[in-house]
């Protein structure tokens, strides 16, 4: 098709490696178990894998707490793995995209044990330590992520380091020339080895205040939100500094063909733009959450593609993400029926869309008993927990789903009703609708590429249309459960419902929506 970077033209799939599929029957998803899963994302119709940290790691917070930032952990198998994984992808046409973490290290890399060990070490400064307060105390009064205090008094040099995730998560400081470097240095490695790009963990954390001035208190904090949500980020998160490291981890990468840097930010639209750098100087893809967030009323919905088409710089390039490990899923936020719908939005709203593992089967969150509870976050804060997000893909009826030969990690859904082989037998189910989909975004430039233009309708409806060259698709989207009308300009021809049954049927003046119905036509 036509010339541009891949990265605009696919759909990022994100793995979470832990519940893909377990090679070696230890519950745990590794490697060579996605190795030989990859056959489901070429007929699914992605074309960039992400996968969420495989690094050396205590897990304290799974992986997002890395020990190594070169190597592979043994949990997830061997350097060799990966470069066999890698391969093979590439040689399906896939791209490959890791999880970059450099906001905090593990307490257990090499780099912290140094830090930690003499106020003199070379290495301290590539931590964040300080006094305690002039009264005693933390140095400030900042809130950790997962709740409680992000500072933790250090025995044997006396100070505190920050942590703005768990004490086991120091975070690393980027003021660092040092440090700096030497994250160049494993950005190469992994460009070296052949990966296609990074997804950055919580960018806009990277740097913080200078004088660690105390954040504000959230006048909108309400009982029962999470710790974090008692005060602003203001200073601790979204600094002006943050934008000459992007530059320099954009040069790193801008050295090689055809990388992708795409950064994990939760910000407010005219915030996350700015993510794009200076003159595009910063991130490919800050992205953008806004579909996870928003409330499901077509007007509410119209809004925020209208204000983030707006709010774009100018060669900036879009991009729409529908879940991930740390958010309930689309299936669980908005009943089954809506999902297929919120799937045709992802999938045909201008910009590069990124998928969840298991949402193209309807997988929902599965409940994960307090007691069982693995994330750190859900022991901290009950009731916040992301496990139910994070469990296992179920691939057939067989026992655990034939996901893993032990016991998974995490409880499974009910294998027997909802698995991709059943799926995959359902010329009707979310799996071929997505199939679908997919097919349809890459034979259409309208679709992959194509200018979004808001069409005016009522209710429950939501329609744009997509167009590029002579090429001219139509989109509505019924997102209420009763059904509905949408008048078309011209007649049309369905290419695609969500209830995959009018294909090919031409639309008078008046296209009637079924309740919960998406449809996609050509004009
Ligand atoms: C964001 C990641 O997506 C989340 O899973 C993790 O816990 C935090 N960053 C800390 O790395
Ligand atoms: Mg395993």
């Amino acid at each position: 098709m036509l010339d541009v970077a891949w990265w605009r033209r696919g759909v990022v799939y994100q793995i979470y490696p832990r519940s893909f599929q377990d090679s070696d029957g230890d519950g745990i998803g590794d490697l060579e178990g996605v190795r030989r899963r990859l056959d489901h994302l070429v007929a699914l119709g992605v074309d960039a894998v992400w996968l969420s940290p495989i690094f050396p790691s205590p897990m304290a917070d799974f992986g997002y707490d890395v020990a190594d930032y070169c190597g592979v952990d043994a949990i997830f198998g061997s350097i060799d793995d990966f470069d066999r994984l890698l391969d093979d992808a590439h040689g399906r046409g896939l791209k490959v995209i890791l999880d970059f973490v450099p906001n905090h290290s593990s307490e257990a890399h090499p780099w912290f044990v140094e830090s930690r060990r003499d106020r003199s070490d070379p290495r301290r400064d590539w931590y964040i330590w300080r006094d305690a307060a002039p009264g005693g105390g933390p140095p400030n009064n900042w809130i950790s992520n997962f709740g409680g205090p992000a500072w933790t008094f250090d025995e044997t040099t006396g100070q505190y380091y920050l942590h703005s995730f768990l004490r086991e998560q120091p975070d690393l400081n980027w003021r660092n020339p040092e440090l700096r470097a030497a994250m160049a240095d494993v950005l190469r490695f992994w460009l070296d080895r052949g990966v296609d790009g990074f997804r950055i963990d919580v960018l806009w954390l990277l740097i913080k205040d200078e004088e660690l001035r105390d954040n504000p208190e959230n006048p909108d904090y309400a009982q029962g939100d999470p710790d974090i949500g008692r005060l602003l980020q203001t200073y601790s998160s979204d600094r002006e500094e943050v934008f000459d490291v992007i530059r320099e981890l954009r040069a790193t990468v801008d050295d090689y063909d055809d990388r992708v840097l795409i950064g994990e930010i939760y910000l407010p639209v005219d915030r996350l733009v700015a993510y794009y750098g200076p003159d595009l100087s910063g991130v490919h893809l800050p992205f953008n959450f806004q579909l996870i967030f928003a409330d499901w009323h077509a007007r509410a919905i119209e809004r925020r593609i209208a204000e983030y088409e707006a709010a774009l710089p100018p060669g900036g390039w879009p991009n729409w993400v529908l879940g991930n490990h740390d958010q309930k899923r689309v299936a669980t936020r908005l009943g089954g029926p809506q999902a297929r719908v919120a799937a045709m939005l992802l999938l045909t709203l201008r910009g590069t869309p990124t998928l969840y593992y298991g949402d193209e089967i309807g997988l929902a969150d599965v409940p994960v008993p307090h007691d069982l509870a693995q994330d750190p976050w859900e022991k901290n804060e009950p009731g916040h927990g992301r496990d139910p997000a994070r469990t296992p893909m179920p691939w057939d009826a067989t026992t655990n789903g034939g996901f893993t030969a032990g016991a998974p990690w995490l409880p499974m859904n009910d294998v027997g009703a909802l698995n991709v082989a059943a799926a995959a037998r359902d010329p009707r189910s979310i799996l071929a609708l997505h199939r679908a989909l997919l097919a349809l975004r890459r034979g259409s430039p309208a679709l992959s590429l194509g200018a979004y233009e808001g069409v005016k309708a009522q209710g429950d409806v939501l329609a744009y249309r997509r167009r590029h060259g002579e090429e001219e698709l139509l989109v509505a989207l019924n997102l209420g459960d009763e059904g509905a009308e949408l008048a078309l300009p011209i007649a049309a021809t369905a290419l695609l419902s969500t209830h995959m049954d009018r294909e090919g049927a031409e639309q008078p003046g008046v296209l009637k929506l079924r309740p919960n119905e998406g449809v996609v036509l050509r004009l």
